[in-house]
Formats: C-alpha cells, sequence, structure tokens
C-alpha cells in the first residue's frame, strides 16, 4: 500500500513537472523569487550540493568568476571561497529580489571580494575578455534567446578561458547535454570535460574562437 502511494505521488509529481515544462516552452520565464524555496530543497542540498557542483563547475583559487543566474546564491558562498582572497566572483542576476537575497547571505558570511549585479544575460556589463571562468547552474533553459546569451559569455570570457553548464532534472527548464554542446559549439566552445549523470551533470568548454 505504501509503495502505491509513493508510486503515485512520484508519478504526480513527474506530470506537474512535465505540464510546468511545456508551459514554459509556450511563454518562457524565470524561476519566480516566491518559489526560491525549491532552489534550496533538502534533496538538491543532499545529492547536488553547493561543494560538489563548484567542484564540477572547476572554481580554482585566484579566478575571476562569473557565476549568471546566481539566484539565491545557492552556491555563491562555496564559489567565493574557491576563488580566495585574490580572486573574485561577479554575480548576475535578472530578478532584483534574487541579487538582494544573495547579498543578505555573502554579507552573513562576511565575504568581500563579491560583486553583485542585476543584469540580463543577453547584454552583460562587463568588458570583453573579463573572465577565466563563466558558469551556470540551471540558467540556459530559461534564457529564451539562449544562443545570444552564449555568444554573449563568450565574449566576456578571455581566450582559452572556461564555460561550465550545469542543469538538474528536477528543474522544468531541463536542458539535455546534446542541446547544450551543439548550443555551445556555435558559440564558439569546445568540450573539455563532462560530469555527473543524466540527472544532474556539468559540462565544460573551453573557449576556441
Ligand atoms: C533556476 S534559478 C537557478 C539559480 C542558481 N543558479 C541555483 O542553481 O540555485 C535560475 C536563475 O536564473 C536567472 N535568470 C533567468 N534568466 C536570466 C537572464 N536572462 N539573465 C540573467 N539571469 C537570468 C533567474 O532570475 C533565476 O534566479
Amino acid at each position: 500500500m505504501l509503495v502505491k502511494i509513493i508510486l503515485g505521488l512520484l508519478a504526480l509529481f513527474f506530470v506537474c513537472l512535465l505540464f510546468i515544462r511545456v508551459l514554459a516552452k509556450l511563454y518562457p520565464f524565470a524561476c519566480p523569487f516566491k518559489a526560491r524555496g525549491i532552489l534550496e530543497n533538502r534533496f538538491r542540498r543532499h545529492f547536488f550540493g553547493a561543494a560538489k557542483t563548484i567542484e564540477w563547475v572547476g572554481v580554482g583559487k585566484n579566478m575571476k568568476v562569473l557565476e549568471l543566474g546566481s539566484g539565491t546564491g545557492f552556491l555563491t558562498v562555496e564559489a567565493v571561497r574557491r576563488v580566495g582572497s585574490s580572486g573574485r566572483l561577479y554575480c548576475v542576476d535578472i530578478q532584483p529580489d534574487m541579487v538582494v537575497e544573495t547579498r543578505e547571505k555573502v554579507l552573513n558570511h562576511n565575504l568581500g571580494n563579491v560583486d553583485l549585479v542585476v543584469a540580463n544575460a543577453l547584454t552583460l556589463p562587463f568588458k570583453d575578455n573579463s573572465f577565466d571562468l563563466a558558469f551556470l547552474i540551471m540558467v540556459l533553459g530559461e534564457i529564451p534567446k539562449s544562443d545570444v546569451a552564449l555568444k554573449e559569455l563568450n565574449r566576456v570570457i578571455v581566450p582559452g578561458g572556461v564555460l561550465s553548464v550545469s542543469e538538474f532534472i528536477f528543474d522544468p527548464h531541463y536542458s539535455l547535454r546534446s542541446t547544450v554542446k551543439t548550443k555551445a559549439k556555435h558559440a564558439g566552445f569546445a568540450i573539455v570535460k563532462e560530469s555527473g549523470k543524466f540527472f544532474a551533470y556539468a559540462l565544460n568548454f573551453r573557449k576556441i574562437k
């Protein structure tokens, strides 16, 4: 009986997810601020936590890093720690409320080497060749013109720098690996590393042109 209830709930969950996914295709929307609790749920913390994800992304000491679509800052604290005091993290999100939430985390952890910016991925307010690494976690699928955003990322990443894209199956905007690879290739990136499985993965690319 219990097994049937669990299976039923799982099926319901996936039907809802599918429904939101179709809706998101028809009427693209960014993860609503009111739903921000989902971004920090227990399941994610356990299986797809910040330390593991940032490890996949490859954030390292002294790097100048761009976190695009930083949301509530779930990954920000870990990323800032990894770049160290000589590195710097720039967090960008299109929703001011999300940036405010991240700012609170940054202040609570007394972190200095981070800049928080409200901006659209399609027109990033940075000079050419500014970042050693740029990463997007559950963001690419939310951007209606993701090809334009990838070109923009190519512009702000240094030659030979890294672009990292991660996706999580429970996100209604989840993109398949093959889709991300094709889009990144068109934007001038070559794949260098793959981490994770179907449910949660990270693809790291190098800027080649
Ligand atoms: C699903 S949330 C993921 C947040 C965070 N990366 C995480 O993993 O917890 C996606 C975030 O991308 C942001 N976003 C969506 N479209 C964007 C755009 N065009 N430019 C900048 N940020 C965008 C949303 O506002 C939202 O905060």
